[in-house]
């Protein structure tokens, strides 16, 4: 425990010697607009109702540090007398995060990760410190959200409970800082960004203001030393973390654990990532003693290998570096009355509008007075233009009641004009489609390169109708 040392008295010491002057701002709680005057409206975002008195007593101390880095010229500095942060990267034990984070943790840096409630952001994180601890540096677990017998019941659970692991439990800001300070841990964990306040706000805890100021004030103390900090971050209904564009601009990387509630696939993925790429995914599996790495990820969003069934396409996509085996599952049924239905899961429901669209202007395919839904198996969400072609396969092959081929799967974009094109790195897909037992990829041609014809196994069609002829059943 980090209660024998005196911080906080350090602290308090510190806080009382400056003399506070007092500003009222208002901030809308939906952009953090800050407007000097309390208004029905947020000039800025159009909001209603959304503004919030906050009362911000400016710390002189940040001023100050900030003056003397200017003062003392100790912000410039020869490029070839630094080091990279590459060199000092700590990894984090879980091979799919530091995919992610692109190599591990970077000190001094922080990082946020959001996700729904549930989802596992704090199994997630305790995992991480204590993985951080076994390998013999510090970590700092703060806790604001639950008890530390909670939390010490969960490191149970996941085999989390190691020497080099502290806990804190505090909801207050000085107090959280005060500890990662006296601690110095190569990772502080600070579950969560919503739940803490500085009092020198008068906002509730989980306001923007509060939230910012939470996120700004670690931010700080990552940048002052060797620490990297994970912040943990709750969604909120929109779908970001505390309010849109509130908080991304204030870390380093943002990263979403992902996944449905009920099923047991995790997906972590950069929304932002200063310190490297935002296409990676990393697929991870929650288990009664926490998140595991999955065996094989590319296998991992296949329903099943049996027969064929109507409905379904598989397609290769690439995530980042790494190509998925990913099955499309669509269904299309004799819609009863009105306008028929499109939902989806996984995909762009516009994507699969375009796509009905060309069936039926290119390939013949009628589905105006269907009902149509679109899954991607898995839980996962697939962005990329090449997996166009695996859907409206899923959708003909339902239509028509045809089965895809055994052995096939299908990577490539659609044009409104029905013509198809090649995905990118075709023959990246194609290795992998034949790793996992499959012997043909359909795809389009590829504008330039002619070589990949000849390749075993590369089906290319010209368009969708002839890409549905090479691909379904008769
Ligand atoms: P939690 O990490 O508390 O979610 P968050 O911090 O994102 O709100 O995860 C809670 C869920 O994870 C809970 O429903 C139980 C489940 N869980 C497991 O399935 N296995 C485990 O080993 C643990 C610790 C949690
Ligand atoms: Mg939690």
């Amino acid at each position: 425990m980090v209660a024998r040392h005196d911080w906080l008295a350090d602290h308090r010491r510190h806080v009382r010697s400056s003399v506070p002057a007092v500003k009222t701002t208002y901030l809308c709680q939906q952009c953090g607009a800050a407007s000097p005057k309390w208004a029905g409206q947020c000039a800025a975002c159009g909001a209603w109702n959304t503004l919030v008195e906050t009362i911000a007593a400016p710390r002189p101390a940040r001023g100050l540090s900030a003056a003397r880095v200017i003062a003392g010229g100790a912000a410039v500095a020869a490029i070839g007398s630094l080091t990279s942060a590459e060199a000092s990267r700590l990894p984090s034990g879980i091979g799919e995060v530091d995919r992610v984070l692109g190599g591990g943790f970077v000190p001094g840096s922080i990082i946020l990760i959001g996700g729904d409630p549930g989802i596992g952001k704090s199994t997630l994180l305790l995992q991480l410190a204590a993985r951080v601890a076994a390998g013999g540096r510090r970590a700092l677990y703060v806790t604001a959200e639950e008890s530390a017998s909670q939390v010490r019941g969960r490191a149970e659970r996941i085999g989390g409970v190691v020497d080099g692991l502290d806990l804190a439990t505090t909801t207050d800001l000085d107090t959280a800082v005060a500890a990662i300070e006296s601690v110095s841990p190569a990772l502080a964990v600070v579950d969560s960004v919503q739940t803490l306040t500085s009092p020198d706000l008068t906002g509730p805890a989980g306001s923007v203001g509060q939230v910012r100021e939470v996120a700004a004030r670690l931010a700080e103390v990552a940048k002052a030393g060797q620490t990297c900090i994970a912040l943990v971050g709750h969604v909120t209904k929109e779908g970001t973390v505390a309010g849109p564009r509130t908080l991304e601009h204030l870390v380093d990387a943002v990263i979403y654990l992902e996944g449905e509630r009920l099923g047991s696939t995790r997906l972590l993925r950069a929304a932002k990532n200063r310190f490297g790429s935002t296409d990676e995914v990393g697929v991870l599996e929650m288990r009664g003693d926490g998140l595991a790495e999955v065996d094989d990820a590319s296998r991992f969003f296949l329903e099943s290998d049996e027969t064929p069934t109507a409905g379904s396409a598989v397609t290769i996509a690439l995530e980042g570096t790494r190509p998925l085996a990913v099955e499309i599952q669509a269904l299309s049924a004799a819609a009863s009355y009105g306008s028929p239905r499109r939902a989806t899961t996984g995909i762009d429901v516009n994507r699969v509008l375009m796509l009905i669209a060309v069936l039926a202007r290119h390939a013949g395919l009628n589905l105006s007075g269907h009902d149509v839904y679109v899954n991607v198996a898995g839980g996962l969400r697939i962005d990329e233009p090449a997996a166009d072609l695996a859907i409206a396969t899923a959708l003909a092959s339902s239509l028509r009641e045809r089965p895809v081929r055994r052995g096939t799967v299908l990577a490539g974009e659609v044009a409104l004009s029905g013509r198809l094109r090649s995905a990118v790195r075709a023959d990246r897909r194609l290795l992998e489609a034949t790793r996992l037992g499959f012997d043909r990829l359909v795809t389009g041609q590829s504008r330039g390169a002619r070589s990949a014809q000849r390749e075993q196994g590369l089906v290319i069609a010209s368009d969708i109708r002839e890409a549905l002829e090479a691909t379904l059943e008769r």
